[in-house]
């Protein structure tokens, strides 16, 4: 009796007796053969877990074994952006872009194309030719249906989802009371050559070109990073409208580029589960979290306190992810510290991925196998294409 009592009264500390009779199912199960990596815990609820290759360095040993052990999709950083696959005007390379589908069809992973609009990364000949006049802005037009459609039609088959549009939404941080009307900003240099109705014709390229990949809205700072849900309201809208005017957008990818100095953005999983309201999936496409480090060769964190904190970023935004049964797959941008794009691009931060300058796993890493673990018995399972492991 006495015993009894004991038992439950540890029982019950830990926690268990609440969860119910399902509490222990699965937690000795396999113990040899259960899954460790990121790509094996992700694939017990269907979901994809991905990284974007950067550098794009698929001979270092090292770094390609860990692309291939612990990720199921990938990303080129830099491969299928139009100043990578057209540099000089009329002469398409897609050699990067073939070398990453090779290297995930060895792996069994799938590829997320990115991207096919954006305003950043676009050839010389082309930002110079429209700003001297050269190009028109009817040829301008002609000229993405054609780049869109010969890459959407090159990649045909092999991609899983597009980032068809990337980054059009203007921010709170750009300024104006209150910002753009309607969210879009007006500066992008594709809305002020071509107006607004160029991002929906940028889907309908994609789509008929490569009717079978699922396209996707992407950017960053639309699941309430900007601390007013002002950005992701907007996204929200005008994908409703989209939608309404038949155009083909099958998902919407937050980027999830987050930092420590920043509050974490608690309204992650609703603004998932409402873009996911749509019918659309939902996905998290370019995560890292940055912190201000001591110098960009060791990139240690000048407050020993952002190691946890930047762990809790990847925890709480993996679980935002987990808990949508619609989000098919959680994308970090690049796995290794040494390669990360953070240092170039925001000064004195680094410390934004799961692999130490010396490729070693952190915090942040085990942290998300301890998510996985437990979402095998706590989060919704994902269905489609990207939730068998051995599809096709
Ligand atoms: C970055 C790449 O990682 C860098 O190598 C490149 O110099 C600039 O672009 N949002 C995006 C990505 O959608 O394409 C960007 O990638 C990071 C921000």
């Amino acid at each position: 009796m006495r015993l009894r009592t004991l038992a439950v009264a540890a029982l019950s500390m830990l926690g268990l007796l609440a969860a119910g009779p399902t509490a222990f199912a699965g937690s000795h199960t396999g113990t040899s053969a259960a899954p460790t990596t990121l790509r094996g815990l992700a694939a017990q609820v269907g979901l994809r877990f991905g990284t974007a290759i950067i550098p794009f360095d698929l001979n270092n040993a090292p770094y390609t074994q860990i692309a291939a052990q612990q990720f199921s999709v990938v990303t080129p950083g830099n491969e299928m952006k139009w100043q990578v696959v057209e540099p000089t005007q009329g002469v398409l390379d897609f050699s990067g872009g073939d070398r990453l589908v090779a290297f995930a069809k060895a792996n069994n992973d799938l590829v997320r194309g990115h991207t096919l609009l954006w305003h950043n990364q676009l050839p010389n000949w082309l930002t110079t030719g429209v700003a001297n006049g050269t190009i028109s802005n009817d040829q301008l037009r002609d000229l993405l249906h054609q780049h869109i459609t010969d890459e959407a039609k090159h990649f045909k088959g092999e991609i899983w989802q597009w980032d068809v549009a990337n980054e059009f939404f203007a921010n709170t941080f750009d300024g104006g009371t209150p910002p753009l009307p309607d969210g879009i900003s007006t500066n992008d240099f594709w809305v002020k050559h071509l107006g607004e109705g160029i991002i929906g014709d940028a889907f309908r390229w994609a789509h008929a070109a490569d009717p079978k990949a699922l396209l996707f809205y992407n950017d960053f700072n639309i699941a309430g990073e900007d601390g007013t849900n002002l950005k992701s309201n907007n996204v929200f809208a005008w994908v409703k409208t989209m939608l309404a005017q038949g155009v083909p957008i099958q998902g919407v990818g937050d980027q999830g580029h987050l930092d420590t100095q920043f509050g974490f953005p608690t309204r992650m999983e609703q603004d998932l589960t409402r873009f996911a309201s749509l019918g659309l999936k939902v996905a998290v496409t370019e995560a890292d979290v940055r912190t201000f480090v001591v110098d960009t060769a060791t990139q240690q964190p000048t407050d020993r306190l952002a190691v946890f904190a930047t762990a809790h970023y990847y925890d709480q935004m993996l679980k935002a992810c987990l808990f949508v049964r619609q989000c098919i797959s959680f994308t970090v941008w690049g796995f290794a510290d040494a390669d990360s794009w953070i240092p170039g691009f925001f000064k004195g931060e680094g410390y934004a991925t799961l692999w130490d300058v010396n490729l070693q796993p952190k915090t942040s890493f085990f942290d998300l196998q301890g998510d996985l673990r437990l979402a095998k018995d706590g989060a919704p399972h994902r269905t489609g294409r990207g939730a068998d492991p051995d599809g096709d």
